[in-house]
């Protein structure tokens, strides 16, 4: 089957990458010419482990294809999807839509033949009636559905994620657009991954749904850490006693500095908006934006705790061990990091930080933090060492060799990856998060 990928960005590529390689024939459209320059020469526009390879072999059997021109490239596609960006609409936090319409326009405009039209971008509930609308406006004469099939991708795993998703979400009005959906994804069907056939504004707050309910979750276990702090606790051993109740489940349940990203963040503001629009407010996830938007800083804070308190931490050196909102991406969205180098930086103190992926992406977010070249760099001379991001290459530091380096042993363990003995014995103050 032919498909059509409007967006090359992160979901578009990965999508375009893995339908390519279960044998559809596929074509990424990008109205950006560098982006299209760069895949054409093998060079990857995001970093995502196992893309660049998938990606090469795809091209190399002639089943992945990019292009700039979206007439040529829906020509002939039974699905075209859309999966452009759709951020935050600046001042009311609502998902701006201007890309998803500007697409659906120019399918509408070029449509040579009977499709389905796929939004795999976020989008709030109504937004596949409007496409709807749009494409009937458009004057088309060809048969075509509009489906909604949300993404549920993980930056550093998402290839594994689509090949072996929990489920598949197909919102679909119509028997036209669940055949083609089913062709579309009979290769993962036949790897017995559930496939669930709802409507369509049903499968649009799946998506939101989800990821509202996944930041409800780490919000939950993140308060739960502070208490545990409180009473004499331990998080860690909390979560697995509340993880192993299959009701609950272990997953989504480590206590850290609060969660980032290009999704959660966006996402849940998203929804409230949505929610608001239709006077029907959901007040747990209003306390989650809340609560994880001022966690960012108070763990700022708990640096300068550990630095001796604010009034006297100017001119002290903080060396910060990552900086992306999670291992295994370069993406600085919405990144605890940018808001604890704030805190630390309005406190006047200096900051060296390391991220094996990240550093590019976050210069411009924190201009007054020198980037070093290795972990230990930036751990030179530091009155303490704060883990941000628990990247694998910290989960073994020379805890001696830092000892050496430092100005004082302190390490600061947001992401809770090490054994509290194992640091104290090596002769640190240790500080992690929810307990001793
Ligand atoms: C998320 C969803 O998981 C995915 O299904 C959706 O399509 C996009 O958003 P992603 O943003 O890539 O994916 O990362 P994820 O692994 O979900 O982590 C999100 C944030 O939550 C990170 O900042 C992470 O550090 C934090 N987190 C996650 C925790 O603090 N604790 C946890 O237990 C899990």
């Amino acid at each position: 089957m032919k498909i059509a990928m409007v967006g090359s960005g992160y979901v578009g590529l990965v999508s375009g990458a893995c339908f390519a390689d279960f044998g559809h024939d596929v074509v990424c459209i990008d109205k950006d010419q560098s982006k299209i320059d760069l895949l054409h020469d093998g060079v990857m526009p995001i970093y995502e482990p196992g893309l660049d390879a998938l990606v090469e072999s795809n091209v190399k059997s002639g089943s992945l294809t990019f292009t700039t021109d979206l007439a040529e490239g829906i020509k002939d596609a039974q699905a075209i999807f859309i999966a452009v960006g759709t951020p935050s609409r600046r001042g009311d936090g609502h998902a701006d839509l201007t890309f998803v319409y500007q697409v659906a326009r120019e399918v509408g405009e070029h449509l040579a033949n009977d499709a389905v039209i796929v939004t795999k971008s976020t989008v709030p509930v109504g937004t596949g009636d409007e496409v709807e609308r749009i494409l009937a406006d458009s004057g088309t004469t060809h048969q075509f559905s509009v489906v909604s099939n949300p993404e549920f991708l993980r930056e550093g795993a998402a290839i594994r994620d689509f090949k072996r998703p929990d489920r598949i979400v197909i919102g679909a009005e119509d028997e036209f657009g669940r055949n083609i959906m089913r062709e579309v994804y009979r290769p993962l069907f036949l790897n017995e991954s559930p496939i669930l056939f709802v409507n369509r504004r049903s499968s649009e707050l799946i998506k939101y749904a989800a990821n509202a309910f996944l930041a409800t979750k780490i919000t939950f276990i993140n308060e739960m850490a502070d208490l545990c702090e409180q009473v004499g606790a331990d998080v860690q051993d909390v979560s697995r006693g509340i993880g192993m109740d299959n009701r609950i489940g272990p997953k989504f349940l480590h206590a850290g500095p609060g969660y980032g990203g290009s999704c959660f963040p966006k996402d849940t503001l998203a929804l409230l908006k949505t929610a608001e629009d239709y006077e029907s407010p959901i007040r747990i996830v209003e306390a989650v934006v809340k609560v994880n938007e001022s966690r960012k800083r108070a763990m700022g804070r708990k640096v300068l705790e550990a630095l001796g308190g604010a009034d006297t931490a100017r001119g002290k050196k903080v060396a910060l061990l990552g900086l992306t909102f999670k291992p295994n991406t370069d993406d600085m969205r919405d990144s605890p990091a940018i808001a604890i180098a704030q805190t630390l930086h309005d406190a006047g103190v200096e900051i060296a930080a390391y991220d094996p992926e990240g550093m590019e992406q976050a210069k411009p977010l924190m201009p007054d933090v020198t980037m070093c070249s290795n972990p230990y760099d930036a751990i030179e001379g530091a009155n303490v060492v704060a883990i941000v991001t628990e990247w694998d290459t910290f989960r073994a530091l020379d805890l001696n060799r830092m000892k050496e380096l430092a100005q004082d042993p302190v390490l600061v363990d947001l992401r809770n990856i090490y054994q509290p003995s194992d640091v104290r014995s090596a002769g640190f103050t240790y500080v992690s998060i929810g307990r001793d």
